[in-house]
């Protein structure tokens, strides 16, 4: 397929241009954080692109994750994976995977689920477990819509985490038999964690769960019009909860144990999304 001229100027014309060129037309994306990379494994009919080929895609720093795209489908769905993705603390920008989401929605996506690893602000919610995002509590009051000029930058923030899609995944896992947890995660700009005075700070405003991604994505996405779903994976009690000190290689093990469990649940969960 050639690229019309006009879009090669436009990095979202141009990633999408590309990613329509393989002939897929996905209307289900899922941005895979630590311990979700193993849903490529659920794909079939896989097809891959490069970070690296998407002039709107970034460029992540961080050990653990890829960067690549993989569609396929899920069951009967078509799906768009996005292994990889670049975060507020490599660099202090909260816009760094907006290109990415809206090249998502120029290729006609309608669901984005967000998923990462975090830390469990509550002993019900051990290591292991999984929490479905039902609200999310944007502590450094960034934001990934600073750059935007209309007045469409007044994003309603009300059930930004989509009350049917959680209807749908809390079903799902009820009849896979999986543990779906329900709360509100605590968005850090990191790379540091938190101090245990931080953690019960959190604890005080409602947070269940904390980590370092997910909410400029889900911003920049309602702001898209896509609908968003938004999946923690417990991989350590929070700083001051647990006798263990906190590591980003702790955070990858715990994810890489948890991650096959995950991982189907998270299948099933996209088989009952539309
Ligand atoms: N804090 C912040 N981000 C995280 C954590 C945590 O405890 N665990 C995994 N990501």
């Amino acid at each position: 397929m050639t690229t019309p001229a006009a879009d090669l100027a436009d990095p979202i014309a141009a990633s999408a241009a590309t990613l329509r060129a393989t002939g897929r037309a996905p209307r289900i994306a899922v941005v895979l954080g630590s311990g979700w990379s193993g849903l490529t494994g659920w794909i079939e009919d896989a097809v891959e692109v490069p970070y690296a080929e998407l002039p709107a895609f970034p460029r992540p720093t961080v050990g653990g994750h890829a960067a690549r795209v993989v569609l396929g489908r899920i069951g009967p769905h078509e799906v768009v994976l996005l292994a990889g993705r670049k975060h507020a603390y490599e660099g202090g920008r909260a816009d760094s995977m907006n290109g990415a989401i809206r090249t998502l929605a120029a290729l006609g996506v309608q669901i984005l689920v967000l998923t990462n690893a975090a830390g469990s602000l509550d002993p019900a919610v051990p290591p292991g477990g999984l929490m479905l995002i039902t609200d999310h509590l944007n502590l450094p009051q960034l934001s990934p819509l600073w750059d935007e000029r209309d007045d469409r930058r007044f994003v309603d923030m009300t059930d930004a985490y989509d009350p049917t899609l959680r209807a749908r995944a809390l079903a799902a896992s009820a009849r896979q038999g999986v543990a779906l947890h329900e709360g509100v995660y605590a968005w850090v700009v990191g790379p540091q964690f938190e101090t245990p005075a931080e953690i019960r700070m959190l604890r005080t405003l409602g947070a269940r769960a904390v980590g370092m991604s997910t909410v400029p994505e889900t911003i920049v996405a309602r702001h898209a019009g896509l609908h968003v779903l938004g999946l923690s994976m417990v991989t350590n009690m929070a700083a001051g909860m647990a006798t263990q000190t906190l590591s980003h290689a702790q955070t990858l093990r715990q994810a890489q144990a948890a991650s096959e469990r995950a991982c189907a649940a998270l299948a099933a969960i996209i088989q009952a999304l539309q």
